[in-house]
């Protein structure tokens, strides 16, 4: 049976900074930011946003009544959880009208979860025929004002419905992966922000990479020339970079080159929406479908979730997959934001939201928003 994503859809915060301002503002040369860095914009969520509001947009964009109706499991990535308890998938039920009859949960394992979740989808669906699923990579990335990683954060969501006959793409159910308890990055329950060995960190990613391509390489008979085209998780582009740049020389010089530019075509949302942390490999698929991606490639995947698990795993796009990506409105999502001022970013940053706040509907431009703090529930409304 032939499995794998159908559709696949992303929301991101319709607000951004500019990362030469950014590093005008914390006196960098702003070269370190675009080019060591590798990011030109950052987005920035609103306070009535979070976790929750954004998987509601993201999956909003691509779900029908049809797709409602034969859905069977419901499952949300995240390290930005709102609850100790309850999941975040819980809170989306009202929010997207879906049936009762559903399995739903979260899955947190740093940027690694919606891997998890996709992979765990597709078991449930080669044992569920006719059955689909739907997973949701959602999170806010924050390490602080004037910290090293500010310049890495952003927010959004990524949504993936998983089925039989996919339209967008098979996955070829071969994957290699592996876990070690590492120290790269870590954001205890008390924290907003994360903690980050950040060097360290890459050091980690790139070992875990090669670690894995070989034993993929061994266990599947393949080399590079398999594959047109190798995804990376890029929590910012650099990182990715680096993991492929581990390539050169050792694979052929045309390959090296081909590979080189298809990754040019999967940063590109990156590059302008900054860190989703586990929807960040799923937002360079975007990227690269409406970019580059032509049907009947093969292409690799890389997830990396820090703490530490890897996954590689190949799927092939599919035929169709033209039909089901609307390239010019996700390139609109891109590109309809609006630039807001560091001065107003590090004003609405600080921003929280305590039991009793009562969120006032005409102040939201987004669909879903927290509405209201009460008793420490947070409960959440959709614009009619
Ligand atoms: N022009 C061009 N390039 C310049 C430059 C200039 N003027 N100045 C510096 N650079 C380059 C440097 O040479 C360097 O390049 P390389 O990495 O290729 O060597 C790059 O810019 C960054 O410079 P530094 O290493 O000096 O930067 P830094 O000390 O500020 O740290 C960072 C960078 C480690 C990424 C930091 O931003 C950070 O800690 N980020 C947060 C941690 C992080 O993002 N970790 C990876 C994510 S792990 C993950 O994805 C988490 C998960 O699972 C949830």
């Amino acid at each position: 049976m032939n499995i794998g994503i159908d559709k696949i859809g992303f929301y991101v915060p319709k607000d951004y900074i500019d990362i030469v301002e950014l590093a005008k503002a914390r006196d960098v040369d702003p070269n370190k930011f675009t080019i060591g860095i590798g990011q030109d914009k950052q987005a920035v969520p609103f306070p009535y946003q979070d976790a929750v509001t954004m998987a509601a947009s993201s999956a909003d964009s691509i779900l029908t009544a049809e797709d409602k109706k034969d859905l069977g499991l419901l499952i949300v990535g995240t390290e930005s959880s709102v609850d100790e308890s309850k999941s975040t998938a819980a809170f989306l039920m009202d929010l997207l009208d879906l049936p009762e009859d559903i399995r739903s949960f979260e899955i947190k394992q740093a940027c690694y979860g919606a891997t998890a979740g996709l992979q765990t989808a597709y078991d449930f669906v080669s044992n569920n025929p006719g059955k689909k699923a739907l997973v949701i990579a959602t999170d806010i990335a924050r390490y602080g004002i004037k910290t090293p990683g500010e310049v890495t954060q952003g927010a959004g969501s990524v949504a993936m419905i998983i089925s039989q006959d996919p339209r967008v793409l098979k996955l070829d159910h071969k994957s290699v992966y592996m876990t070690r308890n590492v120290g790269d990055f870590w954001r205890p329950t008390f924290s907003k922000t994360a903690f980050a060995r950040g060097k360290f960190s890459n050091e980690v990613y790139v070992d875990f990479f090669q670690t894995l391509w070989n034993k993929y390489q061994a266990k599947y008979d393949v080399t590079a020339d398999d594959f047109s085209t190798m995804l990376f998780h890029i929590p910012y582009t650099k990182m990715g970079t680096k993991a492929l740049r581990t390539l050169e020389g050792k694979v052929s010089d045309a390959k090296y080159a081909e590979l080189t530019k298809h990754y040019q075509a999967s940063i590109k949302f990156s590059r302008a929406v900054g860190n989703l942390y586990t929807g960040s490999l799923y937002l360079g698929l975007l990227s690269y479908l409406v970019n580059a991606a032509k049907a009947g490639e093969e292409v690799l995947f890389f997830s990396y979730g820090s703490g530490a698990v890897g996954e590689l795993y190949s799927g092939q796009i599919q035929a169709d997959f033209e039909k089901v990506i609307d390239k010019k409105a996700l390139q609109k999502i891109i590109d309809d934001r609006q630039k807001m001022t560091i001065d107003d970013y590090e004003r609405i940053y600080q921003v929280e939201y305590q039991d009793g706040t009562i969120v006032d509907p005409k102040t939201i431009t987004e669909k879903f928003y927290l509405s209201e703090i009460k008793e420490n529930e947070r409960l959440y409304k959709k614009l009619k």
